[in-house]
């Protein structure tokens, strides 16, 4: 079996089913056994998101950080998802996220993933290794899923913005819900040191502060030119001019429909969601975001 990426259309488009209670396409899941029996190693750093809640951006940060002085070439050469793999991503006969992870040269390994915390391969458990988590409101966080899966053509179909809105609210998207997956993660963050718990609204907020505390959780010291480099390389104008930031050498995205660094802000919802939506959104939110901190995280 083998993905043709050019031959991809919407009726190519995978199913969504539901795995352990989580909805998840064959992509994610046909490398199950390798996933789970990944050898983390202790100076692993993961960089665990639901989807389109600021992956790409953090992960550039910190391949910029660790790797931007030692081997500019690299950042210049090789892809984002190469340079950080995609751990439980698997295209039959292409590539497994595993094997990417496996043959990383570089120390420490980035590593990327969108599972839900009970999902994780008990090695990064075992050895400890530092997460970063990133979270980000779930308006934006639909919408912006919404026009990934307009224009991934791995992903399951989006369908209308009604029933993808609905979808979303039940969590029958992949990765499943995410109600479950920030409020999952921050639990365990509550009993876990080596979590960053962070959000991408702080980030638009302050990227240099956000950088100069992800640099506390890992341990780096990069200098004030350094540390200043990163900032301005990673605003969003830059990443979406970059080549190597952007997406856009992945034949599966039709940047004809959306790019992947669509709009990089905060309060698109707005364009998005009725008045009767916005309604019906807060009231079935409040029901799932029973932890007082986070639901009040956000000024929804
Ligand atoms: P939008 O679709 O709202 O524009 P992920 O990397 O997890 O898939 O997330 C993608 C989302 O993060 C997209 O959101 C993308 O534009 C946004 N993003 C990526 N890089 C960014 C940056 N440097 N600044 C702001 N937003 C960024």
């Amino acid at each position: 079996m083998s993905l043709d990426f050019n031959k991809m259309d919407s009726s190519s488009r995978p199913k969504l089913y539901d795995f352990h209670g989580v909805a998840m396409t064959d992509i994610f899941t046909a490398n199950w056994e390798n996933v789970q029996n990944f050898q983390a190693r202790p100076d692993d750093i993961l960089i665990a998101t639901y989807p389109k809640a600021g992956t790409t951006w953090v992960s550039q940060i910190l391949d910029m950080l660790y790797f931007g002085q030692m081997s500019p070439e690299r950042l210049k050469t090789l892809p984002i998802y190469e340079r950080v793999p995609f751990l439980e991503m698997m295209i039959p006969n292409v590539v497994t996220g595993t094997d990417q992870a496996d043959k990383l040269p570089t120390t420490p390994r980035l590593i990327k993933t969108h599972l839900p915390v009970q999902f994780v391969p008990k090695s990064f458990w075992e050895q400890n290794c530092r997460i970063i988590y990133v979270a980000r409101n779930a308006k934006d966080n639909m919408v912006s899923y919404y026009h990934f899966d307009c224009m991934n053509l791995v992903q399951p179909a989006a369908g209308d913005w009604k029933s993808f809105f609905q979808r979303f609210m039940e969590g029958k998207v992949v990765f499943g819900s995410w109600y479950d997956h920030v409020n999952g993660w921050w639990k365990k963050k509550q009993t876990h040191s080596n979590i960053h718990y962070m959000f991408y609204e702080d980030m638009i907020e302050d990227t240099g502060r956000e950088i100069d505390k992800l640099c506390n959780f890992v341990g780096l010291s990069p200098s004030v030119e350094e540390k200043e480099k990163v900032r301005s390389e990673v605003q969003f104008d830059s990443m979406k001019k970059n080549k190597m930031a952007n997406y856009s050498t992945l034949p599966v995205m039709d940047f004809k429909v959306s790019p992947f660094m669509r709009k990089g802000k905060v309060g698109d919802w707005k364009n998005h969601f009725t008045v009767a939506q916005n309604e019906e959104f807060e009231e079935d939110y409040k029901r799932k975001m029973t932890d007082p901190t986070l639901q009040l995280r956000w000024e929804i």
